[in-house]
């Protein structure tokens, strides 16, 4: 099955829920160039998300979703919420949804858990997920250990629903790699960063399009939760800390409204500057509708020609 069957959308490929940038507006123009435009909830209680649900919908006739992050204080409202704008497409992080499936499937929603290892991809199809978003740790925001080449053909071997790929696709080579690995379709982030339509900072996007391929690092994994961001003065001096053992309080300090210095006030030295290792390969900011149009191109192109590859 390939995975605009199951989300009606013209391509197979998902923008990922970015907290802090994936807008009503921003989901709205990922769903108008044929992708599934995801509104992300990270940093919001019901009533924002309501809001920016319904600017999606004044924006958009196509599929869209909403990713819900599970630790959200505001989940439970959250969860209501999304039944009662009748959201079709739920993607979930951090932790499991399962307690809202049976609202959420009486609505008529397909639920797909972003999972960073196969024993939690098989707890969710148990809750009842109808495809699993396996996502590699190439890939920008909070990430697992595993890659996307280790992570994605165990998963799609343990279990039994579509699995869809995440973490270090920004083309269409890259996308016919997830297809031949079993997935049935691509969410991207960091390569939809750099379009004309993302709602971040210039000096965000210039800081991308610049990066070379290790301009990435993890910080936070001391605490349990990594997160993937382009080395700056900020990234340095935390690493530096965690490597002398530095307490949460006093790492939490400095990374505290990170994201949104980057995002808002385009801070490129002391902001969170998420990004997945994929942005050595971004070299101009372009029409959301063009970049996913070109990885679908290219990816069919490259798996009409694989059996040309000599091995
Ligand atoms: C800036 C940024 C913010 C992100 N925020 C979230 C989030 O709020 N929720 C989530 O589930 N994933 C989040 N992600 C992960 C994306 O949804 C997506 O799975 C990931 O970007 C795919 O890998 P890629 O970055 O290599 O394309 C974020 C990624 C980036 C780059």
């Amino acid at each position: 099955m390939k995975l605009s069957d199951l989300t009606g959308t013209k391509y197979s490929v998902i923008q990922g829920g970015m907290a802090n940038i994936a807008t009503g507006e921003f989901a709205a123009a990922c769903s108008n160039a044929g992708a599934l435009g995801l509104v992300a909830s990270g940093g919001m209680n019901a009533e924002a998300l309501r809001e920016q649900i319904r600017i999606c919908k004044s924006k958009t006739d196509k599929p869209f979703g909403v990713n819900l992050m599970l630790m959200n204080p505001d989940v439970d409202n959250i969860a209501q919420m999304l039944v009662e704008e009748k959201v079709q497409f739920i993607t979930t992080g951090a932790g499991n949804p399962g307690k809202y499936m049976k609202a959420w499937k009486e609505m008529g929603a397909k639920v797909f858990p972003v999972v960073a290892s196969v024993a939690l991809a098989k707890i969710m199809v148990r809750a009842g997920a109808d495809a699993i978003i396996a996502e590699g740790g190439e890939s920008g925001g909070h990430v697992g250990d595993m890659t996307t080449m280790a992570l994605l053909p165990q998963v799609v071997a343990a279990v039994d629903v579509p699995v869809i790929a995440a973490g270090g696709i920004a083309s269409g080579k890259q996308m016919a790699a997830a297809m031949m690995l079993g997935a049935c379709g691509v969410q991207v982030g960091t390569c939809l960063l750099v379009s004309n339509e993302c709602p971040i900072h210039e000096n965000y996007k210039q800081t991308l399009i610049k990066a070379k391929d290790n301009a990435t690092t993890v910080t936070g994994r001391s605490q349990g939760a990594p997160v993937r961001i382009i080395k700056n003065e900020m990234a340095r001096e935390y690493l530096k800390l965690e490597a002398e053992g530095a307490d949460r309080e006093r790492l939490e300090k400095i990374t505290l409204g990170g994201l949104r210095r980057a995002v808002c006030d385009g801070d490129m030295i002391r902001g969170s500057v998420m990004s997945g290792q994929v942005c050595g390969q971004l070299q101009a900011i372009r029409p959301v509708a063009e970049i996913v149009e070109e990885m679908v191109v290219d990816a069919k192109e490259c798996l009409a020609n694989a059996s040309t590859i000599a091995i």
